[in-house]
């Protein structure tokens, strides 16, 4: 070719696009260097930790129990390529709010006790997108699964308590043993429930001075338990599924742990002595007491009034 025929723009041109090409595939080598091994991350260690604490705690036998923990999209970005969505689930339902959303969500049929050693298969990370109806699958659910079959129930949950507490991150379900017998036992009253349980244990009020809330036997799983549970969340972070177990709400794995823990103690109590003679207990006035120096309200309604 003589000299004359080179077109140069068109080598400037094809120069151009290599040079696009290879900072392009530079940019993806460093932003995949840079992300980190989702294993590390302190949400994952924090989840993992947790359901081998509740499965520990025999509150979630079997595949028992689920939990779905909010994942802020910055901390997800620093383990994940956002844009490369593994799957597309439907959810079956509509949860407009959390459009955008990421959660880390156990596995439905999975065990807790198995978290620890196989997260991949027993946890997935998802975000939520066209108006709640569609789950990408970002990480996770290594064998094909996919979300806990409550997802209803948690993402309602979820939507509920942020519009309470935007500070709100999880929702989690388990079978404690106590809680699920005094189903069977108590009257299911929210407020005579909650009034027994706050009797049992001093710090009970303190922890859940809003009490809890109770919802009739249902066929879980669906999308109507969700919408129970979701209407429940509005006013408190318990809310108890007679004859199943209980859900909680909390702005961390921690806080809502506790909040489970404390409640299935005081039932604990409460199937101890509930057959017994009853002596003492906590009265009204000394849960008044607790209020002022914890600094808290109790449901309206759920103490006798203050003597003047
Ligand atoms: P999943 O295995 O679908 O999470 O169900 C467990 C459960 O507790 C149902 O209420
Ligand atoms: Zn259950």
């Amino acid at each position: 070719m003589a000299l004359k025929d080179i077109n140069l723009s068109e080598i400037k041109d094809a120069a151009r696009d290599v040079a696009g090409r290879v900072g392009e595939a530079a940019h993806d080598t460093v932003e995949k260097l840079k992300r980190r091994d989702i294993l590390t991350a302190p949400f994952m260690i924090e989840m993992i930790r947790t359901a081998t604490n509740m499965y520990d705690h025999g509150w979630d036998e079997r595949n028992g129990g689920n939990i779905s923990l909010m994942v802020d999209e910055e901390e997800a970005a620093k383990y994940l390529d956002l844009n490369a969505v593994l799957r597309e689930i439907p959810t079956g339902f509509d949860a407009p709010t959390l459009d955008g959303k990421y959660f880390l969500v156990t596995g439905t049929g999975k065990y807790f006790k198995n978290v620890q050693y196989a997260p991949e298969v027993n946890l997935g990370l998802i975000r939520i997108k066209d108006s709640g109806r569609t789950a990408e699958l970002l990480w996770g659910y290594a064998d094909g699964g996919k979300f806990t079959s409550e997802l209803p129930a948690h993402l309602m949950s979820h939507a509920a308590r942020l519009e309470v507490n935007p500070e709100n991150r999880v929702v989690m379900h388990c079978h404690p043993g106590s809680l699920l017998a005094m189903t069977y036992v108590h009257d299911l009253d929210e407020k005579a429930f909650t009034r027994t349980l706050w009797q049992m244990c001093t710090e009970c009020i303190v922890v859940f001075p809003e009490g809890v809330n109770v919802l009739p036997w249902m066929l879980c799983g669906t999308n109507e338990i969700g919408v129970a549970t979701a209407e429940k969340m509005k006013t408190a972070r318990l809310v108890v599924w007679s004859q199943h177990g209980i859900y909680g709400a909390g702005k961390d794995l921690d806080e809502t742990f506790g909040l489970i823990e404390t409640a299935e103690k005081a039932a604990e109590i409460y199937m101890k002595i509930a057959h017994l003679p009853l002596r003492n207990t906590i009265t009204d006035e000394a849960m008044w007491l607790l209020c002022d120096r914890f600094e808290l309200t109790p449901r309206e309604g759920y103490l006798s009034p203050r003597e003047a």
